[in-house]
């Protein structure tokens, strides 16, 4: 599985899954979470407000990953998953690898090819760059040395700015190639 890091809009990224950054109720905000509702279209609402109703009727929990449809954006599906938020005390590292695990089980389980991730919980959440860029490479490049069989075959990091980008750079070259 290849493991990438590029500057980018992550609405505009044509990879099988487009991971979104939300918030427990599944029902909108800003950031990521803003952009890709917005260039989805209100379809996308209409898709969580449906997995509330079944699947998750008290909000996702922080860490898990569930999936709809991608509305008009280029990808096939969109990974909604919860980041820990530092604000509110939560600094468990753990549960933001969970985020990035538990959204490539998801796309696996669809049959997805390539995942693009935003730096979950390095915005509104407040945690910093260079955390979420160690736990993030650290938790892909685990879950791809238990999931060799797996479809995914490229996972990119796409973030917002170059001194984002810069860290998960120096995430990405830090280890030995795993
Ligand atoms: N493409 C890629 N990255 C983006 C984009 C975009 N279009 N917009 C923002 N980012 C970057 C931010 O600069 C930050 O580095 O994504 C990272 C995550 O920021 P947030 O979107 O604020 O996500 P998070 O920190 O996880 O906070 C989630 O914010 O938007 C609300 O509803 C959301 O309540 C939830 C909370």
């Amino acid at each position: 599985m290849r493991i990438e890091a590029e500057q980018g809009d992550i609405t505009t990224q044509d990879t099988d899954v487009v991971v979104n950054a939300a918030n427990s109720s599944l029902l909108g905000g800003g950031g990521v979470d803003g952009a890709i509702h917005a260039a989805a279209g209100p379809v996308l609402l209409a898709e969580c407000r449906e997995v509330r109703r079944t699947a998750w009727p008290t909000g996702l929990p922080v860490g898990e990953a569930v999936a709809t449809g991608a509305g008009r954006l280029p990808a096939l599906w969109v990974v909604h998953t919860v980041g820990p938020d530092a604000r509110a005390g939560q600094r468990d590292r753990g549960l933001l690898a969970s985020c990035f695990t538990r959204s490539l089980d998801v796309s696996s389980d669809l049959g997805a090819r390539s995942v693009a991730f935003p730096a979950v919980s390095a915005g509104v959440f407040g945690w910093s760059a260079a955390d979420v860029a160690d736990v993030a490479v650290q938790a892909v490049r685990g879950w791809a040395g238990d999931h060799r069989d797996s479809p995914v075959e490229l996972v990119r990091f796409v973030l917002f700015s170059p001194g984002v980008l810069a860290e998960f750079d120096r995430a990405l070259g830090a280890d030995t190639q795993a």
